[in-house]
Parts: C-alpha cells; structure tokens; sequence
C-alpha cells in the first residue's frame, strides 16, 4: 500500500459555462492531476467534449493532466489528446481490437499511457501489458455519467495492485467513479492510490473545492494509519 495518495477532480462536474475558472480553482484547491472525461456518445451512452475544449483549459494549470478516453475506437484521436497537451492518456480495454498498439501509440507521442478496466471487465490481460503501461484505471462505476453509487470491486483492485507490484516499476493504480471520503477509504485499503472524484469535489460552490478535496484525502490517511 502506498502512502501517496494522489486526488483527481473530474472536470465532468464542473460548471461547463466557466471551466477555465474551474480548471484554476481546482489546482489552487489542491488536486494532484486535473482528470478529463471524454464520452463520445457510442462507447458509453453520454457525449461529453473533445481535444478541442480540453486544449482551451489545458494552459490555466501546471498539473498534471489525465485524460480518460470513453470512446472508440481511439487510435485516429491520440495524437489530438497528445498535441491538446495531455500528460496521460488512458482507453478501455475494449475500446479497439489491439490495446498493445494503442497503448504504444500513446508512449510514441510522449505520453504516459493508462488502460481501463470497467467494473466487469476481466483482469487476465492485464498482466500482458503491464509493461507497456503507466497506469491501471479501475472503475467503480459503469463509465458514461458522473454522480453514480460506488462499486466495490475491491478483489479487482487488490489483484491489479498485486500484478502491479509484481512488475516492480512504478504504476498509479487510479480508481473513478463514486469516490467519496467514505469510498475513498476502501479503495485506497485495496490497493488503489489514485482517487478521481467528480461530484465529491465540485459541490458547495468553489469557496469548498479544498474542504471537499481535504476530506477525501483526509479519510484516507486515517484508513492508511488505521489499516
Ligand atoms: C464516469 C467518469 C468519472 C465520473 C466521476 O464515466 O469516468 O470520472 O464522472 O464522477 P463521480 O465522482 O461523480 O462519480
Ligand atoms: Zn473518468
């Protein structure tokens, strides 16, 4: 288990009219990595933004930011994400026929390269990539809508860490999906120490961004000491 706990906020909860102003009171607030949700309407049942919007936030933070790709197929768009200045570009397993090309399309523009595994997605892949990739996401949701209920797929996220650490190099493990400080807590037991939290973060008005950004990271530290 690791003590770095890193806190994604989900722009897809954000206020789309100011998401600039957004994007700023997030990184002030704390966020470790700005979390970007792109839904294309066909490989999840919502349709979200594409590289263009994500380029018009991308310079208002130095964070680190971490695009999460709900679309397919997902090769003709890389090199967009890439160029709109993505730091880490994850797709689904199922999105394409050949997730080592994609996940090697992605390092061959310069970027970390991340695969997700929704929540009945089986893990035997994984342990054939996992030397091509920089971060696992597990959702803990079935992707396409913010403000869903929490999944519990902790054995999934206790077997990821696991194959993780067996790899000896050095792999976020991210979950995405009904993260609140209660959520939080187990899935960081599990083995996850990457949180994406959408509406746990941007509610009560930007004045609570850091409160709300606190707390999760709060309860985890007291499941880390209590653990
Ligand atoms: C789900 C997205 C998530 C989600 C997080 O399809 O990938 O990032 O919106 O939002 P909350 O925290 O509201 O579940
Ligand atoms: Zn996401």
């Amino acid at each position: 288990m690791t003590q770095n706990i890193k806190i994604a906020p989900s722009i897809l909860s954000a206020d789309f009219g100011h998401l600039a102003d957004e994007v700023k009171a997030i990184d002030a607030a704390g966020a470790d990595y700005i979390h970007i949700d792109v839904m294309d309407g066909h490989f999840v049942p919502n349709i979200s933004f594409g590289a263009p919007i994500f380029k018009c936030v991308r310079d208002v933070s130095n964070k680190i930011f971490d695009v999460h790709l709900m679309i397919a197929p997902t090769d003709a768009y890389l090199k967009d994400f890439a160029d709109a200045g993505a730091d880490i570009i994850t797709v689904h397993a199922e999105a394409g026929p050949h997730l080592h090309r994609s996940l090697q399309a992605i390092r061959a523009l310069g970027k970390k390269a991340g695969v997700a595994l929704n929540p009945a997605t089986p893990m035997d892949f994984l342990s054939h990539v996992i030397d091509d990739v920089d971060l696992v996401l597990c959702m803990t949701v079935n992707p396409g809508f913010g403000g869903q209920s929490y999944i519990p797929v902790h054995n999934k996220i206790k077997a990821v860490r696991e194959v993780i650490n067996a790899s000896g190099r050095d792999i976020d493990l991210e979950v995405d999906g009904g993260i609140t400080p209660e959520t939080a807590k187990d899935a960081i037991g599990a083995g996850a120490n990457v949180l994406v939290a959408g509406t746990a973060v941007f509610k009560d008005g930007a004045d609570k961004y850091a409160d709300n950004i606190a707390a999760i990271r709060h309860s985890c530290s007291s499941s880390i000491s209590g653990a």
